[in-house]
């Protein structure tokens, strides 16, 4: 709320100055477009210890000039094109990326293929850029092709004069491949830098054991499998709650969605694909209760254990929790290197 009020205040006046004058903030005074040199940095992107390899494109790789402009138009509302929002307008820094609503919040999604709860954008990073910049915001170029600063940064990331859509894209894939989570408690605990409490134990143990049976859709590093489960939220479906099916049209889809990360989970509820819970232990109330059979019930929910609930006594169910939010990662939620830079 501060922050609002902050940003409320500094751009009133710098509007009634004149158009686009906050950008002037931005690290570096600008250079003239005509004199700049097409000189980018390469970045070195690290992976977090064992992590599974991200693949990085070759058709855009990764500078510093680059991600550095995709961080610039993540918080513009120039590539709207109402010019009335931007990327961080729904996803928030301090919610991991999430949104007050029931977004998946953008956690190490350099390493997903799918993307949206239905998997509806596939493929790279690039793709679901490209999605976001010609359909969702239907980004109109001439807007930063006629700003006073943008075709510098552009022309210092890709080295042309003329901005395109993909190079919009391609910039934002290039931040958003950086939004990298892997410096959390369990992090450093799998790293032995720190210890757990006796019931973070607890939890971590139920987590990975057939008694909480987190980690089948859940596994590590990334808490996800990137795959589509009906976890039997549902028995009836209708388009409300299709999810995979709206996009694969196979009835065996019904009711799927794909497994989010549980990374900085504390951070982004309210959860499940419509937000229905508001809380952890509304999450493991669920997960613990007797599950419903339906025809697409995920194998896994179907297991006898699951059928006849998971009988977890209140202190596993704490235990459980415990652990997810060793899964925060503050590192990542206040990395001013992901921050507003205007
Ligand atoms: C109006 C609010 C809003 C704005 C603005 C917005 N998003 Fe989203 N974003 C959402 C919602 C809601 C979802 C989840 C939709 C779904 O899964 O069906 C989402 C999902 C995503 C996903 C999929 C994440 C995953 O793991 O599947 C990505 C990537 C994404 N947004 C990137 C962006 C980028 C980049 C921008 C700016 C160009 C942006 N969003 C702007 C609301 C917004
Ligand atoms: C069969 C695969 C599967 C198993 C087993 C499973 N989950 Fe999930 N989990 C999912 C899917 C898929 C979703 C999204 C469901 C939806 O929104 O329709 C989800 C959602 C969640 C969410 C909400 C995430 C968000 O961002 O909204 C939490 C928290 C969660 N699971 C924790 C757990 C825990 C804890 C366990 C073990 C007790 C567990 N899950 C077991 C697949 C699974």
């Amino acid at each position: 709320m501060m922050k609002r009020i902050f940003v409320f205040i500094l751009i009133v006046p710098l509007f009634m100055i004149g158009n686009n004058a906050c950008k002037k903030k931005v690290e570096k005074p600008i250079s003239k477009l005509d004199t700049a040199i097409y000189n980018p940095t390469a970045y070195h992107f690290v992976n977090p210890t064992d992590f599974p390899y991200m693949q990085l494109s070759t058709s855009n790789p990764m500078t510093v000039e680059g991600i550095r402009l995709g961080r610039m138009l993540y918080y513009d509302n120039i590539i709207d094109k109402y010019q009335a929002r931007s990327c961080g307008t729904c996803h928030h820094q301090d919610k991991a990326f999430s949104t007050p609503g029931n977004i998946i919040p953008h956690i190490n999604i350099g390493y997903s293929s799918y993307f949206l709860w239905n998997g509806g954008v596939k493929g790279t990073i690039e793709d679901a850029m490209k999605f976001e910049v010609e359909e969702f915001f239907e980004t109109n170029v001439s807007y930063l092709n006629a700003d006073a600063e943008y075709p510098y940064y552009f022309f210092k990331a890709f080295g042309t004069k003329q901005i395109t859509a993909q190079q919009v894209a391609y910039a934002l894939a290039q931040f958003i491949r950086t939004l990298v989570s892997g410096n959390s408690k369990f992090d450093k605990f799998l790293r032995e830098e720190v210890n757990f409490s006796n019931q973070e134990l607890d939890g971590f143990n139920l987590f990975y054991s057939e008694a909480g049976d987190c980690f089948h859709c859940h596994g590590v590093m990334l808490f996800t499998d990137q795959d589509f489960h009906n976890t039997g939220l549902d028995t009836t479906f209708t388009e409300a709650n299709y999810g995979r099916y709206t996009v694969t049209g196979n009835p065996m889809d019904k009711g799927k969605f794909k497994t989010p990360t549980l990374r900085n989970i504390e951070l982004t509820g309210p959860y499940m694909h419509d937000g229905r819970f508001h809380s952890l232990e509304q999450v493991i109330d669920f997960y613990n209760a007797p599950t419903v059979m339906s025809a697409t019930l995920d194998p896994i929910m179907s297991k006898p254990n699951h059928l006849s609930g998971l009988n977890l006594t209140d202190y596993q169910k704490q235990s459980l929790i415990a652990f997810l939010k060793t899964l925060t990662d503050t590192s990542f939620t206040i990395n001013t290197d992901f921050s507003n830079p205007f």
